[in-house]
């Protein structure tokens, strides 16, 4: 009796090890605040099976839920569980309410009656991403300084590399990353797994255009999209008011001044002369 009692023990730890080894692990994504249902695949229990439900950040070793004898406990054992542990009673199938970030790790139910079986979970909660923020890297100041140049070129920064660029970030997590979209084509995505820094990407654009750019954040559950046109930053259109056009409109006055002088100057000389004027007037160059 003794004998075949420390047998079954054996077989039991054995099917345990093996159990431990073969058994898949069911991978679940779920956002912050969801439900979700973790099946044990039992389609009835009755008083002879005993289900335990284990959980661990990093190893299922701490008992939060069991069935035995058709009675079902949940067990205050770790933080802020048990009020959102739920478990079947005719399945042993455990329900988590409104997850926090603080409950993803492995769940596993141990489901006994004459031998050992293993159902595996490893559950992420991610909390939904942030929206991102999207700017022209040129601020609209330097338009302001650079006198000579047209107002646009001044916002789209010198020739020479890339014209435009504007920059997109978002607040970093796990499984966070950093798009940029035009139309349905990525042009490019950062993500790292330092989650104390800000996720930023350029986009750096080698001709000026009005298209309409999205820079999106994303993780596995959740998504958010920010739209971005260089025209809205920096309007193409010189001729709108924006924070060049006065400047702009001063150095036209100053050209026109000094064309209308040079003109008068030459008509002046001519007649004077009294030759007949070949010469057209030269607008100065703008460069
Ligand atoms: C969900 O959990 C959060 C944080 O633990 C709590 O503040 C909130 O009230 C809960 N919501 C519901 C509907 O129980
Ligand atoms: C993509 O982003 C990296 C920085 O994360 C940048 O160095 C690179 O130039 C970008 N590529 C394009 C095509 O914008
Ligand atoms: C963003 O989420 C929506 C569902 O909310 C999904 O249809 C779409 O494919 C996601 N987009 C990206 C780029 O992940």
């Amino acid at each position: 009796m003794l004998v075949s009692n420390w047998l079954v023990l054996i077989l039991l730890i054995v099917c345990a090890a093996f159990g431990a080894e073969t058994d898949e692990i069911k991978t679940i994504s779920v956002m912050t605040g969801d439900s979700v249902v973790l099946h044990t695949g039992v389609r009835e229990v009755n008083r002879e099976k005993q289900i335990l439900w284990l959980f661990g950040p990093e190893h299922p070793d701490t008992l939060i839920a069991e069935i035995y004898k058709l009675s079902i406990s949940i067990y205050d054992s770790y933080e802020g569980l048990k009020d959102r542990l739920q478990m079947d009673q005719q399945t042993g199938s455990l329900t988590v309410r409104n997850i926090t970030t603080s409950h993803s790790g492995l769940y596993t139910a141990q489901i006994m009656n004459a031998m050992t079986t293993f159902k595996r979970f490893s559950v992420t909660v991610y909390a939904p991403v942030s929206l991102p923020v999207t700017e022209s890297s040129s601020p609209v100041s330097e338009c302001q300084i650079s006198v000579l140049q047209k107002c646009a070129d001044a916002c789209f920064g010198a020739d020479g590399g890339f014209s435009s660029a504007a920059m997109c970030s978002a607040a970093n997590g796990p499984g966070v990353s950093l798009s940029w979209y035009k139309g349905r084509e990525r042009l490019n995505q950062t993500s790292s797994p330092d989650l104390s820094v800000t996720l930023s990407l350029p986009l750096e654009i080698k001709d000026r255009n009005n298209d309409v750019y999205h820079c999106v954040a994303a993780n596995p559950v959740s998504n958010k999209t920010t739209r971005f046109s260089f025209q809205e930053h920096c309007p193409l259109n010189t001729d709108s008011s924006h924070s060049c056009g006065f400047t702009e409109a001063v150095i036209r006055l100053v050209i026109s001044a000094l064309v209308g002088v040079a003109t008068v100057a030459i008509l002046f000389y001519d007649i004077r002369s009294g030759k007949k004027s070949t010469t057209v007037p030269k607008c100065p160059s703008e460069k």
